[in-house]
């Protein structure tokens, strides 16, 4: 039997963690996030690209856990503002704001602004401890709207408006907001070729049991099973 292979999403949102691991559902890989491990450093996400930030956050946890690590980064890039929030999305109104208060800031720069295109970008980097990584990107574009609308969802999605539905994304359901968000479409495609990236990892990673019997047999945990060939 194929080994089951542990993927460490490097987030200690347990909704995040979920939402991924039910596009990864069907696959023979254990979903962790950050919570199933002791104690580890803050990553920074100071990367200038949601690229950096992503690459930033999965190879820094799996170099520090010995696992292969995915990360995703997002925001939201006005035209009109010359892609601003962009990487500040999360802090756009100060590091302590709500997202209505994101939403509201936003709405205020855009005031008097005709051009009202914009877009989420969402990437998501699957790295393995000795560095390498696979990306994935996807983008959905948008208006913004001249006021909030909607009350599901989060962040700046009552006034990101997607004209195919003619509704914000706060007015969407979850189902219909996944199926063409940004970060839906990240995760489908990575869903969509996950056979491949498990290849990817096995090819880039010593099988994980052995490192565990290494690692244990190196701090003095001598077990005589670890010596018998299965
Ligand atoms: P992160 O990638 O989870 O760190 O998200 C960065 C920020 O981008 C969030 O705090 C939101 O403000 C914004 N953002 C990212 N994705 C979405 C979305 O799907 N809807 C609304 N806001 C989003």
């Amino acid at each position: 039997m194929q080994k089951l292979i542990i993927l460490v999403i490097a987030t200690r949102n347990k909704g995040k963690t979920a939402e991924i691991g039910r596009f990864l559902k069907d696959y023979p890989v254990e979903i962790k996030n950050l919570d199933d491990f002791g104690p580890i450093p803050q990553i920074e996400e100071n990367g200038d690209t949601f690229d950096d930030n992503a690459y930033k956050k999965a190879s820094f946890t799996a170099r520090v856990l010995g696992l292969p690590a995915l990360a995703d980064d997002s925001g939201l890039l006005v035209e009109a503002l010359n892609g601003a929030p962009g990487v500040y999305s999360a802090r756009y109104a100060g590091e302590a704001a709500t997202d209505k208060e994101r939403c509201l800031r936003l709405l205020n720069e855009m005031e008097g602004k005709s051009d009202r295109r914009a877009a989420f970008e969402c990437v998501v980097s699957i790295a393995v401890p000795s560095g390498p990584a696979l990306t994935y990107e996807a983008r959905c574009e948008g208006l913004i709207a001249e006021t909030p609308s909607g009350s599901s969802g989060f962040g700046y999605d009552p006034i990101f408006f997607y004209p195919p539905y003619k509704k914000t994304f706060a007015e969407l359901t979850i189902e219909e907001k996944n199926r063409i968000s940004h970060r839906g479409k990240a995760f489908a495609e990575i869903g969509d070729e996950f056979d491949k990236v498990l290849i990817w990892i096995r090819q880039h990673m010593p099988i994980q049991e052995k490192v565990n019997r290494q690692e244990r047999f190196y701090e003095g945990e001598h077990d005589c099973r670890f010596n018998k060939k299965e």
